[in-house]
C-alpha cells in the first residue's frame, strides 16, 4: 500500500518538496510512462489543495493527447496554440492563468474551472507533454506553485 499524504497547511515549497520526493519514490525504476503519469497525476490530486483537475497531455503527431488525469473527463486533442496547454506547449513557457474567462481561446473542459497552471515537460530539447491543473478558485496558482510544478516537470523528464 502507498500512504502518501500531505499537510495542505505547509508552505508551498515544502508542499512540492514534498510532492517531488513522492513522485521520485513511485516512479524510479518503473519504466512505464503511462502508469508513471497516472501515480503523479494522483499524487498532485492528494498533495496540492483546491484543485478540480490534474493530470497530463502528451504531444502526439504535433498535437496534445489527454493522459492519465485525476477529476472530470476532458477534452481529448488540443492542437498547438490553443487554450492554455497548446499555449505552453508552442511557447515551451509555463501558463499561470488568474482567470481562465479572460485567456483568450481557454477551452473549459470543467465550468467550475476559473484558474490554471500549465507545465512543459521536456526532453532532448522539445516539449513531450504538459502538466496541466485547473482549480474551481480564481488566481489559485502563484510563482512557488509555478516553481514546484517545474521541478515536478524536470523529474518526470525521462520517467514519461
Ligand atoms: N483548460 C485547458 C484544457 C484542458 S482542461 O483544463 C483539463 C486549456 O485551455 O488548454
Amino acid at each position: 500500500m502507498y500512504d502518501f499524504t500531505a499537510d495542505p497547511a505547509l508552505p508551498k515549497p515544502e508542499l512540492y518538496r514534498q510532492l517531488c520526493a513522492a513522485a521520485d519514490a513511485l516512479t524510479a525504476g518503473e519504466r512505464d510512462g503511462i502508469a508513471n503519469m497516472a501515480n503523479v497525476a494522483a499524487l498532485i490530486w492528494e498533495f496540492v489543495p483546491t484543485l478540480n483537475w490534474s493530470g497530463f497531455y502528451r504531444m502526439v503527431e504535433g498535437e496534445l493527447v489527454l493522459g492519465p488525469f485525476a477529476g472530470r473527463p476532458a477534452c481529448i486533442r488540443i492542437p498547438l496554440g490553443q487554450g492554455v496547454c497548446g499555449a505552453a506547449a508552442q511557447s515551451g513557457e509555463t501558463q499561470l492563468v488568474e482567470d481562465v474567462h479572460a485567456f483568450p481561446g481557454h477551452i473549459a473542459c470543467d465550468a467550475a474551472s476559473r484558474s490554471e497552471l500549465v507545465v512543459p515537460v521536456f526532453r532532448d530539447g522539445g516539449v513531450i507533454a504538459v502538466i496541466d491543473l485547473d482549480s474551481p478558485e480564481r488566481a489559485r496558482f502563484d510563482r512557488e506553485d509555478a516553481d514546484g510544478l517545474e521541478a515536478l516537470a524536470a523529474l518526470l523528464a525521462d520517467r514519461i
